[in-house]
């Protein structure tokens, strides 16, 4: 991939890091767990910007619980998976090996893929169907970053 694109795409993934970890800034203890539906009422899908949807649901708390759950099938539409990525630089690059299948294009459809943030890092999601085409885009991945503290 192109240098200057990559110190582009870099720079914004710190900066979407450093926004994340300032608004986990106050607050007091954290209460009862939370499952948080991605996307909200539109899932997880194919070729979708999340990371709006993940800046506005930031801080996540530790022990939320993130709900994937993929369309219907039964249509065209390219249903996605949840794959979780090691690194930053994995997760810019699109880099799978090494990546860990957390549900494939069936496990999300019905009650939803149910991811718990039970560990203080980021977690780095994004979808590998379609040769990682949506990825590379910029779509269905986002960064989740679980803070103790609630807000
Ligand atoms: C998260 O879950 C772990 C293990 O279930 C528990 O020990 C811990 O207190 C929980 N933390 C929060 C902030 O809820
Ligand atoms: C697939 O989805 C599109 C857009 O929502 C819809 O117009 C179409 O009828 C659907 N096709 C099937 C076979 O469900
Ligand atoms: C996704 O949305 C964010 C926030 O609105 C924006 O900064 C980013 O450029 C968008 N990415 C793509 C690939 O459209």
């Amino acid at each position: 991939m192109h240098q200057k694109h990559m110190s582009r795409v870099f720079m914004q993934g710190f900066i979407f890091l450093v926004i994340a970890s300032l608004a986990s800034g106050s607050g007091s203890k954290a209460s009862a767990k939370r499952n948080i539906l991605v996307g909200d009422s539109e899932g997880w899908r194919a070729g979708t910007n999340y990371t709006r949807w993940a800046i506005k649901n930031s801080p996540f708390r530790l022990n939320d619980t993130l709900v994937f759950k993929f369309p219907p099938r039964g249509n065209s539409t390219i249903v996605p998976s949840v794959y979780l990525l090691p690194n930053m630089w994995s997760y810019m690059t699109c880099e799978f090996r090494g990546a860990k299948l957390l549900g494939n294009a069936v496990q999300g459809v019905g009650e939803g893929l149910k991811i718990e943030l039970n560990q203080l890092k980021p977690y780095y999601f994004a979808s590998n169907e379609g040769n990682a085409y949506d990825c590379i885009a910029g779509l269905t991945k986002f960064i989740a970053v679980p803070s103790t503290r609630s807000f």
